[in-house]
């Protein structure tokens, strides 16, 4: 444990007026890893810019792990230390949350939010566990909790609804929600293996040492949970969503999904109405024309079903110098304004499930004829629109069909055709309402 300073006098943070001088603002960082150097470097970089918009945000202290001298972000600090008890010491104005998981981050940002300091946080993980709670304490201390940079961070539009609640009065919305795994798809779609398309991202640092989060699904679901929050004004449990990764995916699928002109895309879809909650997590065939068709590499993008009718946004997803734009412009609203934690009208318990109908793609591998194989769908109610050889595969548009029919049609070619087959979801180019 280290404190390196002891910092120089308190000032009480307001709302920056016109003419006044800089608001200063003592930022305490919880973390100084990838997002919380970066925060404190590009606070520093923008200074004039802040400067004219009335702040001057002043990054003085740092919670980490393993306290060493050796690092670059730690040099205009005043404090580093690996003692809660010597951060919460410092004077500070704002904190930000940049440790990830669940502990001990909800501990420190639920006593930083008891003790009036507001905080912003980029860790879906615990917005999506602990969110509503955190929001609730926030509003009972008078102060803001904001966590933009938790979802799509380099495109600014969670804060921008959360204010004007009629546009973000939503049936549903589709997504790309995860970068690392839009970008293995990508590659994966232009000839790499899975394994060799996860190890170009994780060489280009798009994807963590452990990618588990990234390909299995539940970052893009932990998102998922805040999205149904701020447009359903639902509380939807991580755990209780239909999650499916990427790493089943192979380059014969995404060349047969072309060849049916789609593309296979890593997708978030939800729609609800009251309080049930139609949704899955998984990769799935959007035909090409479809908005998120075409965004690839690690773009992130989300349509949001909402009452003025469809509406895109798409942007980079992460990377710590976005991440911390996103984060530094959360902190310039947060000051001195109670209000500016997002929504806090009733929300309802969610029940996800999987959407009543939808079309499927599915990959049918065995040496039966492609007749006798749609007939054995057929019987089970799951009737074929298009489909396509490859490289002794079967791949299948259908119809709409429940996923109990399709689970069934999947049972009996196993069963008498001895086939292998594998369902996708696959969404309509036209109103993503499955
Ligand atoms: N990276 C991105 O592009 C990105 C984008 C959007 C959101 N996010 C979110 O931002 C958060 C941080 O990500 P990151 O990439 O910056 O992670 P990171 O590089 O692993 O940094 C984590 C930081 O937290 C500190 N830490 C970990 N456990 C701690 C503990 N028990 N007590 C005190 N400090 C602790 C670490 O200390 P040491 O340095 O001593 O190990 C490190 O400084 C995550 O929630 C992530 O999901 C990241």
């Amino acid at each position: 444990m280290r404190a390196l300073t002891a910092l120089a006098e308190t000032r009480t943070a307001t709302r920056p007026r016109a003419g006044a001088l800089p608001v200063h603002l003592r930022i305490g960082l919880l973390g100084l890893g990838n997002v919380g150097s970066a925060v404190a470097r590009v606070a520093r970089a923008a200074s004039d810019l802040l400067e004219t918009r009335g702040f001057d945000l002043d990054p003085v202290a740092a919670l980490v792990r393993t306290p060493s001298p050796a690092r670059a972000a730690a040099a205009s600090l005043a404090c580093l230390t690996d003692d809660p008890e010597v951060l919460f010491a410092q004077p500070l104005d704002v904190i930000v949350e940049a440790i990830g998981g669940v502990e001990p981050a909800q501990a420190l940002v639920r006593r930083a939010l008891t003790s009036g300091i507001p905080v912003v946080t980029a860790n879906k993980t615990l917005v999506a566990a602990h969110g509503e709670a955190l929001t609730g304490i926030a509003r009972a201390n008078g102060v803001g909790f904001r966590y933009e940079a938790a979802c799509i961070a380099g495109v600014p539009f969670l804060g921008t609804f959360a204010r004007r609640p009629l546009a973000a009065r939503a049936r549903g919305l589709t997504a790309i929600l995860n970068g690392t795994s839009n970008a293995i798809l990508s590659d994966i779609a232009a000839g790499s293996s899975f394994p060799a398309a996860l190890e170009r991202a994780q060489r280009l640092g798009l994807a963590e040492p452990d990618p588990t989060m990234d390909i299995s699904g539940r970052d893009a679901a932990e998102k998922l949970t805040l999205l149904a929050r701020l447009f359903g004004s639902l509380c939807v449990r991580c755990d209780e969503l239909h999650i499916s990764g990427i790493a089943d995916v192979d380059p014969i699928d995404l060349r047969a999904a072309q060849e049916l002109g789609g593309v296979l895309k890593p997708i978030a879809h939800a729609s609800w109405s009251g309080r049930l909650f139609d949704a899955f997590v998984a990769p799935a065939f959007l035909p090409q024309a479809h908005p998120l068709g075409s965004i690839s590499g690690r773009t992130n993008g989300i349509l949001i079903d909402s009452v003025g009718g469809r509406q895109l946004f798409a942007g980079p997803g992460a990377g710590p110098d976005v991440t911390a734009a996103a984060i530094l412009d959360d902190v310039c609203e947060t000051v001195g304004s109670p209000e500016s934690s997002y929504a806090a009208e009733e929300r309802l318990a969610a029940i996800p499930r999987l959407p009543d109908m939808s079309a499927w793609f599915i990959r049918i591998t065995g040496d039966v004829p492609a007749a006798e194989t749609c007939e054995l769908f057929a019987a089970q109610g799951v009737w074929w629109n298009h489909s396509a050889e490859l490289s002794g595969r079967l791949y299948v548009l259908t119809f709409p069909a429940s996923p109990a029919r399709v689970d069934a049609a999947i049972a009996t070619v196993g069963g008498a055709a001895r086939c292998t087959a594998t369902a996708f979801h696959a969404l309509p180019d036209e109103a993503f309402a499955c």
